[in-house]
């Protein structure tokens, strides 16, 4: 298994192009089973979950193809789903990418069935499926649990339906919003979430003829039609992504301009990068992080869904802390289980205290580098960042994980001045 190898202490410098965004691109895709013309997206990152999910889109009668946009010469990604060839999403590809379960409410919506693998335990939590099984009874599917299944009917179509979410669920919102927007009659989403992956989602739809509105809201008012049409749809740029380049340049106290991206897509982040002394400048194009010649202050943070602190930054801005002056007090309300990234970072030095939902960070002078590994995306990325701020040389095993949601990582990386590397695994 490949391992990244980093020697750190060099303040980054330079410029990092922001890529689509990995949480918008999967339900994009998924959407090309709601028509049968072709719909085409630009700025699709290259990832492995999105090749995952073009696998599973293929046993579905989904032909992908790439191409290159005549005037812009940018790459092309083109879907089309003539016919829907099968309804199963399947075990092998579910214990792979739980976000396959966003098949589960266009199949329902084109094809009036689905049978979806029950996606069991991961790495963050037990993360069920309840909301999103709610919100299609509520749209008039019929749900049995079999055999590790879902199976899912609606011989006669859905119809429009009242769906209250008890917690707010990006992943069921977004199953809900694609299979109302086929459905016969009215939807109410009430209690919706609000990241810019659904405000994406809802754009493209509404392009392909949905009737959506409240879009951005958290009350997401559909009527359904008939039949959607093909589209071509720019994939919002990722701004976990941009917010890890953004740790990125503080933990080592350098400067990056992060280009391709939105600074109004991370103001929760910002707002804490700048309590800890951070300067950010938004740009025309993206933003610019500095922090040569100054203190990071320890802050404290608590996750939220959006547009509070993203769950999905908070490995990395742990990682931030654990040089900071000061104490950082970070609490997850998300995922239980969502600080599997501490100890090894404890491994290099760091000095952090779990108590239930919150970690207490007392910032060290420096961290040390040491072969370490995780077991989820976010929480590996969180090594890469104080691997590059920490003494001597890390080695961060199960490079997989990165590969699931950063494009290029260690490329984008040391053009900036990292000394890291890929290191090919036997
Ligand atoms: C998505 C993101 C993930 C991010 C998360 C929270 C994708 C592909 N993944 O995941 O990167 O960390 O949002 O911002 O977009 N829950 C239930 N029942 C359900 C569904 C969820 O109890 O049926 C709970 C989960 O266990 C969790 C919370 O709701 O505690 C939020 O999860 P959710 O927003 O659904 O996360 P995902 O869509 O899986």
């Amino acid at each position: 298994m490949d391992s990244i190898r980093i020697r750190g202490g060099r303040p980054l410098n330079g410029t990092i192009a922001i890529g689509g965004a990995k949480n918008a691109a999967l339900p994009l895709m998924a959407v090309s089973l709601l028509t049968e013309d072709p719909i085409e997206f630009t700025n699709m990152p290259t990832l492995a979950d999105l090749a995952t999910m073009g696998s599973l889109l293929g046993e579905l009668g989904v032909e992908l193809t790439r191409t290159v946009d005549d005037t812009s010469n940018e790459p092309v990604v083109r879907l089309q789903a003539r016919k829907i060839t099968a309804t199963e999403a399947p075990y092998d590809l579910v214990r792979k990418m739980r976000a396959s379960v966003v098949v589960m409410g266009p199949l329902l919506a084109r094809a009036g069935k689905a049978r979806v693998s029950m996606p069991g335990g991961c790495a963050i939590g037990t993360r069920p499926v309840d909301l999103h099984l709610k919100a299609l009874e509520a749209l008039g599917a019929e749900i049995e649990l079999k055999e590790g299944y879902i199976q899912a009917t609606a011989p006669n179509g859905l119809s429009g339906g009242h769906i209250l979410f008890p917690k707010v669920s990006v992943g069921a919102t977004e199953n809900a919003l694609m299979a109302a927007t086929l459905a016969h009659g009215d939807t109410v989403i009430a209690n919706a979430a609000r990241e810019p992956e659904i405000t994406d989602l809802a754009n493209c739809l509404t392009e392909m003829g949905a009737k959506i509105t409240g879009i951005g809201t958290d009350t997401l008012r559909i009527t359904g039609v008939d039949q959607l049409s093909g589209t071509r749809h720019r994939v919002l740029p990722d701004r976990i992504e941009t917010g890890t380049y953004a740790a990125a340049a503080a933990i080592t106290g350098g400067e990056l301009t992060l280009t391709n991206t939105r600074a109004e897509l991370i103001e929760s982040v910002i707002d804490l990068l700048e309590r800890a002394g951070v300067e950010v400048t938004e740009t025309k194009d993206g933003l610019k992080v500095n922090r040569a010649n100054c203190e990071l202050r320890g802050v404290d943070s608590m996750t939220e869904p959006y547009p509070g602190f993203p769950t999905d930054m908070q490995a990395q801005i742990m990682a931030m802390m654990t040089v900071a002056t000061g104490a950082a007090m970070i609490t997850e309300t998300i995922f239980e289980n969502r600080f599997m990234h501490v100890p090894e970072l404890c491994r290099m030095g760091a000095d952090i205290n779990v108590h239930g939902a919150s970690a207490i960070v007392r910032g060290v002078k420096k961290l040390s580098g040491a072969p370490v590994m995780a077991t989820d995306l976010r929480a590996s990325v969180s090594l890469v960042l104080a691997g590059l701020a920490a003494e001597g040389e890390t080695q961060v095993n199960r490079v997989y994980h990165l590969d699931r949601g950063y494009e290029r990582l260690e490329e984008k990386l040391a053009a900036c001045g990292a000394d890291i590397a890929r290191v090919a695994g036997v």
